[in-house]
């Protein structure tokens, strides 16, 4: 009995002695939050530069802005007391579910229109809120510069310390910006029937000159595709079917990196969303006649409709060179 008594004694302290050292970790952890190291903030420019700016420019004229500017969101969110804590929480709340009642800026979003859901996970968002939160993104002409030197200053910390699914990630991230950005301008200047044409003259080229700038080559593929020299091969299509299983068990859909000689050739599912149904979903009720006529015209073979959201559309394919 005492032995007992002795022993539950002694497991109750490992507890409390636990507690403690936990509570120690979380505190010194929060006390490290507040002083970023330099490859956090390294990783969340990274992150912010490809996957924001292209809509949030901090440089762009009034007229040719796709959202408010990072310094206007930056001054909607965080006042003299907001932690940084709070401001990532309600960040990613907007970003997990870009909504009128989530919005900080119903004025914006009377401007431009609601930001699209765009997927990012948990930690890209921490990372990216570390970068705007520590980040001073106020001063006049803070972009060129600061671009410039972070990039100088990030150099060997960005692309160097991100594996080769990681790198191939933020191509995907930054080619998607940009397409995004230039397909909800025109959408929104235009309407959804011109965005069409645009889509058919300019997507494929868009995406091309990312590719290039980032020295390696993107598509798009898909296994009903719209255009068909989108179609994706054999390979592609097993990690589609791959996927689409995942998907319907309820699993987050995963890249896949498979090795060729001299290269990785990385997988990345591009899943629609509520933007995508106007050009992607059903028939009449969401793709409007006047649409439809024009994609008919462009695409007499389009497969490419029928999808709900949340369903995979097809895939990137990015090379990415061996180190
Ligand atoms: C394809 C264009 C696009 C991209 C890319 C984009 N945004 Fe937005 N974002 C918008 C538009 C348009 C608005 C204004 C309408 C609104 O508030 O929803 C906006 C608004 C916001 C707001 C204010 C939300 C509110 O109403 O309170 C935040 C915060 C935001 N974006 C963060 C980000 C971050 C962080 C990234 C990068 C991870 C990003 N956005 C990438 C288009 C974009
Ligand atoms: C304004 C209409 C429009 C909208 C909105 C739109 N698309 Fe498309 N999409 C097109 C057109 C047109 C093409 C064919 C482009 C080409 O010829 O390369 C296309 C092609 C694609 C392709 C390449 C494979 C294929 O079928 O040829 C993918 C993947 C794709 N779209 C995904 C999306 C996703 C995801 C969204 C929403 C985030 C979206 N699209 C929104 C019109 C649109």
């Amino acid at each position: 009995m005492k032995i007992k008594i002795a022993y539950i004694f002694f497991l109750f302290s490992l507890l409390l002695y636990n507690c403690n050292s936990s509570s120690k970790e979380k505190s010194n952890s929060t006390k490290a939050k507040h002083k970023p190291s330099q490859q956090e903030l390294a990783d969340g420019f990274l992150l912010t530069e490809s996957s924001c700016f292209s809509c949030h420019s901090p440089n762009a004229t009034l007229e040719s802005r796709i959202g408010p500017s990072m310094k206007a969101i930056k001054k909607h969110y965080i006042t003299s007391n907001t932690s940084h804590e709070k401001f990532t929480k309600e960040l990613a709340e907007f970003l997990n579910k870009p909504s009128g009642e989530n919005s900080k800026m119903p004025d914006a979003i009377k401007k431009f229109g609601l930001m699209p859901k765009l997927i990012y996970s948990d930690e890209q968002i921490s990372k990216i809120a570390t970068y705007i939160y520590f980040t001073e993104l106020e001063k006049p002409g803070w972009f060129e510069k600061h671009d410039q030197d972070q990039k100088e200053k990030f150099k060997q910390n960005t692309n160097s310390n991100l594996s080769p699914i990681e790198l191939g990630k933020s191509f995907v991230m930054k080619t998607k910006a940009v397409l995004g950005k230039n397909l909800l301008g025109a959408i929104n200047t235009k309407g959804t029937e011109y965005a069409v044409s645009f889509c058919s003259t300019r997507a494929i080229a868009l995406t091309d000159s990312v590719a290039m700038s980032l020295n390696t080559k993107i598509r798009r593929v898909s296994d009903k595709s719209r255009n068909p020299n989108n179609k994706a091969n054999k390979a592609e299509l097993e990690y589609i079917a791959a996927t689409k299983l995942d998907i319907d068990q309820g699993k987050a859909p995963k890249p896949k990196l498979t090795e060729l000689e001299n290269k990785h050739l990385g997988y990345y599912p591009i899943m629609t969303n509520k933007m995508c149904m106007q050009c992607h979903g059903q028939l009449e009720t969401e793709v409007m006649s006047g649409t439809l006529s024009k994609l008919k015209s462009l695409y007499p073979n389009d497969q490419a409709v029928g999808y709900k959201t949340e369903e995979l559309r097809g895939i990137w394919v990015v090379e990415i060179d061996k180190k």
